[in-house]
């Protein structure tokens, strides 16, 4: 597929099949997350690939417990409410059963550590669709990054002590194959021109 398209078509998937892709279809797509740019050619962005079940079911345990335990207040944003409502009900699933969970780490006194990480996964969705696969981005870690049974879990799976979670994403062989590709006209992300 041609870069543009896959730009243009790609989709967020949340519900996969759970047979994991061949390795070598994940390698790709970590191979374009590794190419993305960098503030100064930095590369500090971390991913952790996880596809052992008993290590994603582990983590849906701690974030559904976690997020079980917060207070919703009037400042936090709808998609945050919306995970502590559903965790708060039970059988909460961030990651939507999904067989791969990429998660992205950078440093912590990194001013770019965001914007980077979040050119790294970009990279990851478009070269996803290219191949077929389904993804989206998944950031209940990154909301609790700075939660200390989360950073345990994290360092036991390879995030080191002077970084955080910036975010994730899923991936998979879509459960209804991939979703509508037609182009979509954005609405948001005004554009302003001086010529
Ligand atoms: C910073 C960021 C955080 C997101 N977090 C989540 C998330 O935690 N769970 C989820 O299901 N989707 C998440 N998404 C996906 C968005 O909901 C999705 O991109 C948006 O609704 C537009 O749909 P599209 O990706 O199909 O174009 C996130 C996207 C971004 C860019």
């Amino acid at each position: 597929m041609e870069a543009l398209e896959s730009i243009l078509t790609r989709r967020s998937t949340r519900r996969m099949k759970p047979e994991i892709p061949d390795k070598k279809l994940i390698e790709k797509v970590i191979a374009a997350g590794r190419a993305a740019p960098s503030g100064s050619n930095s590369q500090k962005t971390r991913l952790i690939v996880i596809t052992r079940k008993k290590e994603l079911d582990q983590l849906a345990e701690l974030v559904q417990r976690e997020f079980a335990e917060m207070e919703i207040t009037d400042d936090m944003y709808v998609s945050l409410k919306s995970s502590i409502t559903r965790a708060k009900e039970g059988n909460y699933v961030f990651h939507y059963n999904a067989p791969v969970l990429i998660v992205t780490a950078n440093k912590k006194d990194y001013g770019n550590a965001m914007a980077d990480s979040a050119c790294v996964l970009e990279n990851m969705m478009i070269a996803a669709n290219a191949l077929d696969l389904g993804s989206c981005w998944i950031n209940q870690l990154h909301w609790l990054t700075d939660h200390a049974i989360v950073r345990d879990c994290m360092k036991q799976l390879g995030m080191e002590d002077d970084e955080f979670v910036t975010g994730g994403l899923i991936l998979g062989y879509g459960a209804d194959g991939m979703p509508e590709r037609g182009t979509r006209k954005p609405t948001g992300n005004p554009v302003s021109w001086v010529e």
